[in-house]
């Protein structure tokens, strides 16, 4: 595999897909094993987990599991709000429900711990979180993260439904930034 463009940046080949494949199963079997009593609503966060959740979704076999989708936005413009706002909300009633937040990628955990502050208004029984990718070394919130496919250095990444400005997310393979 080669290295892309994306604008002004270059990028290689990080993480295949065959890799992505492997992790995202092993976290579908864990989830699996937890839940497979419950009535689990995951909770896509849009845009980047869209990828992810169509890949983990398909891998989970409890019967009684649904998908919803929200959408949230923590830059207006080229300014950072300081707030994180859900852009398009929940419609389901989560009350005394298990939620699993479906997230592609945990950096300093900012978005994470508001979206879990907002869906606690809503006395879920309990909100698992999901996500593809984790940075731990960029963790700067105490946040808890149940499921994590794949770990990775604080490095900027793309691909697998992560964007560079909004490219890069049709990338079948996770690709890094190229330092010069
Ligand atoms: P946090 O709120 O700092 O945890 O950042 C989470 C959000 O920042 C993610 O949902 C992504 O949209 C974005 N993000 C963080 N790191 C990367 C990256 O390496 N590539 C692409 N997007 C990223
Ligand atoms: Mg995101």
């Amino acid at each position: 595999m080669d290295t892309i463009k994306l604008k002004d940046l270059t990028f290689k080949p990080y993480i295949s897909k065959e890799e992505i494949a492997t992790a995202v199963k092993n976290v579908a079997a864990r989830i699996n094993k937890d839940l497979a009593d419950k009535n689990p609503l995951f909770l896509c966060v849009l845009n980047g987990a869209f990828v992810f959740a169509a890949d983990l979704f398909r891998e989970i076999n409890i019967p009684d599991a649904e998908i919803s989708f929200i959408r949230m936005k923590s830059y207006i413009g080229t300014h950072s709000t300081g707030e994180v706002h859900m852009i398009s909300g929940l419609h389901e009633d989560i009350s005394g429900r298990t939620v699993v937040i479906i997230e592609d990628i945990v950096d300093s955990g900012f978005t994470l711990i508001q979206l879990k502050e907002k869906l606690q208004e809503c006395n879920p029984a309990d909100i698992k979180v999901a996500t593809l990718l984790f940075k731990p070394e960029s963790l700067k919130y105490d946040v808890n993260i149940d499921y994590v496919a794949l770990d990775i250095p604080p490095a900027f990444i793309v691909g697998y439904g992560l964007d560079y400005d909004e490219l890069g997310r049709n990338l079948k393979d996770i690709y890094t930034i190229v330092q010069d």
